[in-house]
């Protein structure tokens, strides 16, 4: 088959588009033949030589999530027959033309899904669905705020919210994204280009002072004390990203004054079974909303595998809204 292949760290033109031995299905895996996947943060991180696979993950070809059909069946999978169309999540090796996953963590494709719009689906919705509803227990009624509320991640999470009958506020550094999270339901937005100072007078306004229950953190760095100020008397912090910075100084006082709640989540390095459990909550949750149209992927453009250079380079740019898919080439 023909994967993207690291074969040193270093900037996008490091990566190569070639020949690599293709996988096999062992007992209850799958092998699927992908028609699409997209790219993520963690890929330019693997990339650079800052994020490498999880165990049992190829080291060399990145690839989180892919959008596929397929082609063959271990000895004990009994799930899927040859030519079900099947989305989801990897711990490494989906921007290949082959991935092999466990039976129990593929998602059935609505019939009326593209390949491209698929692809935009496992990462944002997963993460997003598991961080908001899974973890951040948000109810009805709530007030959620999204950093770096255009991405990915954050756009799913918008219309998530919505879907759940609660209030989505958002944060970008870039003022001319946020109609696009207008668009997916977000009731307003902030843009802080240069400094977070804005930040506490739009969450007073937007919450009354109550402050937000839930805040979905995509970027950490110095958002995080600025999302503790502007939190609510038991409100919860679902940290999520780190791209604004891995350390930031906090105000322990007010968590303990708001008996705030702060997680930490990753999907990545999760176990099979923790990856069985997400994908069956996304299957019961997400995946009906999405065949009726109810919640869209957002897609941001699409690159050729043989691209995958320019893929990389654009994700880089952070001018990305939505996400940057891998189109494999057809056979
Ligand atoms: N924990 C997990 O399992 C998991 C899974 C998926 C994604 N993630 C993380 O979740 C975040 C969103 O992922 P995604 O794929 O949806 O992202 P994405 O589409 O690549 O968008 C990320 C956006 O973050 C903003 N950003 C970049 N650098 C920033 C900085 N220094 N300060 C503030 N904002 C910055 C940029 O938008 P603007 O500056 O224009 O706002 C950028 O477009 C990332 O941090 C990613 O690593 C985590």
């Amino acid at each position: 088959m023909i994967a993207a292949v690291i074969p040193r760290f270093g900037p996008p033109d490091v990566l190569e588009v070639r020949e690599y031995p293709t996988p096999t299905p062992m007992a209850r895996e799958v092998l699927v033949r992908v028609h699409a996947s997209a790219l993520n943060r963690a890929d330019l991180l693997q990339r650079i030589g800052r994020y490498p696979a999880p165990p049992g993950w190829p080291g060399d070809v990145p690839g989180l999530e892919f959008a596929g059909e397929v082609a063959a069946t271990g000895s004990d999978a009994v799930r899927w027959r040859t030519g079900d169309r099947v989305f989801g999540l990897v711990g490494g090796g989906a921007h290949a033309e082959y991935v092999v996953v466990h039976e129990s963590t593929l998602v059935r494709i609505p019939d009326a899904m593209t390949w491209h719009q698929a692809a935009a689906i496992p990462e944002a919705f997963f993460t997003a669905h598991d961080a908001m509803i899974t973890q951040g227990a948000l109810r009805p009624g709530e007030r959620v705020l999204v950093h770096a509320v255009a991405s990915g991640v954050g756009l799913a999470a918008v219309q998530i919210a919505r879907a759940w009958g609660a209030h989505p506020y958002g944060t970008s550094r870039t003022a001319t994204k946020l109609p696009a999270a207008v668009a997916a339901g977000m009731i307003d937005g902030v843009a802080l280009p240069d400094s977070l100072d804005p930040l506490a007078a739009a969450i007073a306004r937007w919450t009354d002072g109550h402050g937000m229950d839930l805040t979905i953190d995509l970027v950490g760095g110095a958002y995080l004390p600025a999302s503790i100020a502007g939190a609510s008397l038991h409100g919860r912090l679902i940290l999520v990203g780190a791209v604004a910075g891995a350390r930031a100084e906090v105000d322990v006082r007010q968590i303990l004054s708001k008996r705030l709640t702060l997680r930490g989540t990753v999907m990545r390095a999760r176990t099979l079974e923790e990856r069985i459990i997400v994908a069956s909550a996304f299957e019961s949750d997400i995946l009906p909303r999405l065949a009726t149209g109810a919640l869209v992927p957002n897609i941001d453009s699409v690159f050729a595998l043989a691209a995958i250079v320019d893929a990389h380079t654009r994700l880089e740019t952070n001018e990305t809204v939505g996400k940057v898919i891998i189109e494999m080439p057809p056979r």
